[in-house]
């Protein structure tokens, strides 16, 4: 009897120690992070689950539970911002080393125990701190842990020779084949300063199914290949940040060889390889960063490349802030404001310089990087009271067919490009039983020059077909009536 009640005893502690940390977390995290550590509402809030935030040292973590979580976060390569309330007061140390210890052991995560003195002893150290923490203070004092880098078996490879160009590295003897040890390009410890090649080996694993980008930049030239294929390249001399290139490639889950060539003439050597997507927490670098600090801003084109349309999603000057901006691939490019539902600016060329967003994240804003821009004022139905953006729907070439309504009536607005070079075929469908004027620019811009012809900032012509528009002292509005109606853009000669 005594060993019966014994047992039981024991083996009811143990249950209540391991519970603890998990009934806790029930109780006090799991509403927004959900119980099984990926995020309330769909990942609407971030996920403990492998979060960086959650490896290495605990005082990170520790301090978010003290004090909370303000403003623009990273996690997992996704940005949130959210607040997180101060739990401090709220819960006692062996409450907090109890949950944190049952979050660094779940769902993947893999870390020690946190002990109650580790959070007395957070607590005493941040007395100062009144409100909530902001990511970028915390991080100061806690920094993430370093990533291990996801290539394995790197072998680099050293050649001399006085190259402009990339050579062909197959052709030539290198004088030296050591391993990176870290899995990391790095030119640092090279002691030639200059006319020498390098030649990086190993294997990439890809941590899931998924579309990743990376950024390459180098002085003097490089270029990567991913599975033997040539992916990008920089094939000439110039210093850092002039000629910076990303590439978005869909990569599937598993391990697959990576190859990075490097020349440098003379002057300054560097290069720089960094890549993002999923399960990549933020960006990640594959060298090591530069020496060289950024003179110049750099210019990463997005242009399309093949026959798919670019999407990009960001602030841009001259249109309301949220705007989408679309590169055809026949070079004609165009932002649609989501919240007039108006084409605000037309441009040829190259399509976006997208490389301040990615240095400065949400800083500023980016400017079309082609030619001919155009901003056409709010194009768009003159009810922008009751206009309602309702998302678009994409085709197999990225093309975007965009939907709105406007009061009752439904609006579907393909901005799609036209056969020739730099031209657009706009087609608008009414919904409903509404006439409906419809601003296709202001008066300043439009002149007519036919009777279904108008030039448009006097770079762009706009055919209005059979649709009926007139010119009045404000704008030239068309009357459209329930149906489908096409406008067709081109970039006058
Ligand atoms: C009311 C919702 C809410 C509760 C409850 C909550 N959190 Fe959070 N937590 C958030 C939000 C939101 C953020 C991101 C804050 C931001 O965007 O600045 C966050 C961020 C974090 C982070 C850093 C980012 C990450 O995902 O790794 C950690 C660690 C964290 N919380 C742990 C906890 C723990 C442990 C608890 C329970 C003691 C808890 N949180 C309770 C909402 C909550």
């Amino acid at each position: 009897m005594l060993i019966r009640t014994l047992l039981a005893a024991s083996v009811l502690t143990t249950l209540t120690a391991a519970e603890d940390g998990k009934t806790l977390y029930k109780t006090y995290c799991a509403a927004c992070h959900a119980a099984d550590g990926k995020g309330a509402n769909n990942g609407a809030f971030p996920p403990l689950a492998k979060s960086l935030w959650i490896q290495g040292k605990p005082d990170r973590a520790i301090q978010v539970v003290l004090h909370g979580l303000t403003g623009e976060v990273e996690v997992l390569g996704k940005s949130y911002n959210l607040q997180m309330p101060p739990q401090g007061a709220m819960l006692n140390d062996t409450q907090i080393a109890s949950i944190l210890t049952y979050v660094r052991s779940s769902w993947g995560n893999q870390e020690s125990a946190v002990t109650p003195a580790q959070v007395t002893s957070a607590r005493k150290n941040s007395t100062k701190q009144k409100g909530m923490w902001t990511a970028k203070n915390l991080l100061e004092l806690h920094p993430l842990p370093p990533t291990a880098s996801p290539i394995r078996n790197l072998i680099r490879s050293t050649y001399v020779g006085k190259w402009k160009k990339l050579p062909d590295f197959s052709k030539l003897e290198s004088v030296s084949v050591e391993e990176e040890h870290k899995g990391i390009l790095n030119l640092h410890d090279i002691a030639a300063k200059d006319n020498f090649g390098v030649v990086w080996e190993g294997d990439l694993e890809v941590p899931a199914d998924g579309t990743y980008k990376f950024i390459l930049d180098s002085d003097d030239g490089s270029a990567l290949y991913l599975d033997g294929k040539k992916i990008m390249a920089l094939n000439s001399t110039g210093p850092l940040y002039s000629r910076t290139q990303a590439v978005e490639i869909t990569l599937k889950k598993g391990t697959i060889p990576i190859r990075v060539e490097y020349f440098e003439a003379s002057q300054k050597q560097d290069i720089f390889l960094v890549w993002s997507g999923p399960s990549i927490p933020g960006k990640q670098w594959l060298s090591v960063r530069p020496n060289t600090k950024r003179k110049s801003t750099p210019v990463i084109d997005i242009s399309p490349k093949g026959e798919k349309s670019t999407i990009y999603n960001n602030f841009i000057h001259h249109t309301t802030p949220r705007a989408i901006s679309i590169g055809h691939s026949n070079g004609t490019n165009y932002t649609f404001s989501t919240k007039t539902c108006a084409m605000s600016i037309l441009w040829s060329g190259k399509f976006i310089n997208a490389a301040q967003h990615w240095t400065s994240r949400g800083v500023g804003r980016t400017a079309p990087y082609g030619k001919n821009i155009t901003p056409l004022g709010n194009t768009g139905f003159i009810t922008k009271d009751t206009t309602q953006f309702r998302g678009y729907k994409l085709d197999p070439l990225r093309r975007p067919t965009f939907q709105y309504t406007i009061g009752e009536t439904t609006v579907t607005d393909a901005i799609m490009p036209g056969e020739s070079p730099h031209t657009l075929r706009r087609t608008i469908t009414i919904t409903g039983d509404q006439t409906l004027p419809f601003q296709a620019a202001t008066s300043r811009q439009a002149k007519q020059t036919n009777s279904s012809t108008y030039t448009l900032g006097g770079k762009w012509q706009l055919n209005t077909g059979n649709t009926t528009a007139q010119l009045t002292k404000n704008a030239l509005i068309l009357k459209l009536t329930p149906g489908t109606h096409t406008l067709n853009y081109s970039l006058l000669p």
